[in-house]
């Protein structure tokens, strides 16, 4: 386990929309090197930076057509070299954006699989073996290549699927996953791992993990497989690389495959989403809501198995949002956000913070821009100051890669910093918290403390802390002996005696 991660607080790139340097309209390497240290200032101490490789971009750069080069419109590999060295420089550890499952359908290798006379690359895809023979239960395509055979899609029409194999293998062109062409693509992914560590990387993020082998078992044992072949490559070459999967299931991810660390995802009416997003039936009942009599077990039943589960082994990360959701700003506003982040940043695992979600970044309503659809809204430029284009680029703002929030009041960092009370005044100083209290961090012990259905407040211990939550418009109380544990941080307010904490209306308390 890369030692790194136990005090690790991770800050999403999207790198199109983080800070440009050379006025194009859109953000690139120099700009995120000179903001590490803003990132760095606020707590974070990791990044992941979401694909910056050469790509048609018909998914955001979710569609790889060159592993091993960046894309132009960030710069050169030099520049990220370059970025790993001053992130390294100030303790901040960069972990790239492994897409292992489906190229660019202008990927080489996809461009010699589809040729008529069979290569080297002809099973580096799935194809079926006639033009007319269709792929039963996955999407494919046909009529567009040389060769007489359909291929199987990972993802959208421009992103066909590698082929590491078949779990159940029926159909004469299925292989398994030992066939040498399947291997080939298993190691054909450790030789980019391995190009971009040499460089400096210090791992990856792992989009769709659990795709790799197709009609796989209900446990994805071949999959699993095939991902602690690759940890057991990483533990004797790269014992600090860390990588994190996006799976949503870290009993698989962690125990089965050997992730370091899998996200929990906002997966429509999971534990997760009830925490912030529950509003899809029109009322929103989310947990941070202050008047949504959201309920916490709704997490915890979830929640907790999950994480006694994988206690040890790995981490099961929380997020304050990705590139694929909907801004925590789209529903909470910022003294909900603060007791949302309070939270995430005092669980066990490693967090994850979306860039601009410390200042409360607002979702945009967007056309779909580069594959983006209903994503597009969470993409936009960060708000750094209240100059042009929010101080992110100072290009014509029609030439901007995405628009900037045009609301009077949009948030920004400038503003925020000034601001005692601002939302992300409140980040710096639960992070700060975080990297201070050993025992906040990702291994320090958990135990829930006062939990009940529909009822408040939400009481936990980490280690010698115990922490209390209250979300709601209440003052509400619980059977709590805190000891004589004293104030340590603030959220609102609230009191501990006699068996019994008591918090005000939108409270966080930490006793030590
Ligand atoms: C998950 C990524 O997060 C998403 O943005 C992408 O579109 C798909 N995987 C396909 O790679």
């Amino acid at each position: 386990m890369p030692k790194w991660l136990k005090d690790a607080v991770f800050y999403e790139i999207y790198p199109q929309s983080f800070y440009d340097t050379n006025g194009d309209g859109i953000g690139d390497f120099n700009g995120v090197i000179e903001k590490l240290d803003y990132i760095k200032e606020l707590g974070c101490n990791a990044l992941w930076i979401n694909p910056c490789f050469d790509s048609p971009f018909k998914d955001a750069g979710y569609d790889v057509r060159d592993y091993k080069k960046v894309a132009p419109r960030y710069g050169t590999n030099s520049d990220l070299y370059r970025l790993f060295g001053e992130a390294h420089k100030r303790g901040i550890h960069v972990l790239l954006d492994l897409v292992p499952g489906h190229t660019s359908e202008e990927h080489p290798w996809f461009l010699e699989s589809q040729k008529a006379e069979a290569n080297e690359y002809s099973n580096r895809y799935i194809w079926t073996r006639h033009a007319f023979e269709s792929i039963k239960g996955y999407p494919y395509i046909g009529g567009e290549s040389e060769r007489a055979g359909v291929y199987m899609l990972n993802f959208f029409k421009s992103q066909p699927a590698l082929n590491y194999g078949f779990g159940e293998y029926k159909e004469g062109w299925q292989l398994p996953t030992d066939h040498p062409d399947c291997v080939a693509t298993r190691e054909a992914m450790k030789d980019v791992m391995r190009f971009w560590l040499d460089h400096g990387c210090d791992g990856f993020r792992v989009d769709m993990a659990d795709s790799l082998v197709k009609n796989d078992d209900e446990f994805k044992s071949s999959t699993c497989a095939i991902w602690k072949n690759i940890r057991e490559m990483l533990d004797a070459e790269y014992p600090q690389a860390a990588m994190v999967s996006e799976w949503n299931n870290p009993e698989r991810a962690i125990k089965a495959a050997g992730f370091h660390m899998d996200f929990y995802l906002n997966w429509g009416g999971n534990g997760y989403s009830t925490l912030m997003r529950d509003y899809e039936s029109g009322e929103d009942h989310s947990f941070f809501k202050k008047d949504g009599n959201g309920d916490i077990m709704r997490f915890l039943d979830e929640y907790l198995p999950r994480y006694t589960a994988t206690k040890g082994d790995g981490y099961y990360c929380l997020l304050t949002c990705n590139h694929d959701t909907l801004r925590p700003k789209y529903n909470l506003d910022d003294q909900e956000l603060k007791l949302t982040y309070a939270f995430l940043f005092t669980m066990p695992g490693v967090p994850f913070l979306y860039y601009g979600d410390e200042i409360g970044m607002r979702y945009q309503q967007l056309p779909t821009k580069e594959g983006g659809y209903h994503r597009t809204g969470s993409r936009t430029p960060m708000q750094w100051n209240n100059g042009k284009n929010a101080g992110f680029s100072t290009c014509p703002s029609d030439a901007l890669y995405l628009p900037v929030d045009p609301a009077a009041d949009a948030p920004n960092v400038a503003a925020q910093e000034a601001d005692p009370e601002s939302l992300m005044n409140t980040v710096k100083a639960l992070l700060r918290l975080r990297h201070e209290e050993e025992n906040l961090q990702a291994d320090g012990e958990f135990e829930v403390l006062y939990a009940e259905g529909g009822k408040l407040p939400f009481v936990y211990r980490r280690g010698d802390l115990i922490l209390a939550l209250n979300p709601s418009g209440k003052t509400v109380s619980a059977p709590v002996d805190t000891d004589k544990k004293k104030l340590r941080f603030a959220i609102g307010s609230g009191e501990a005696k006699a068996g019994k904490i008591t918090l005000q209306p939108q409270s966080f308390l930490v006793l030590k």
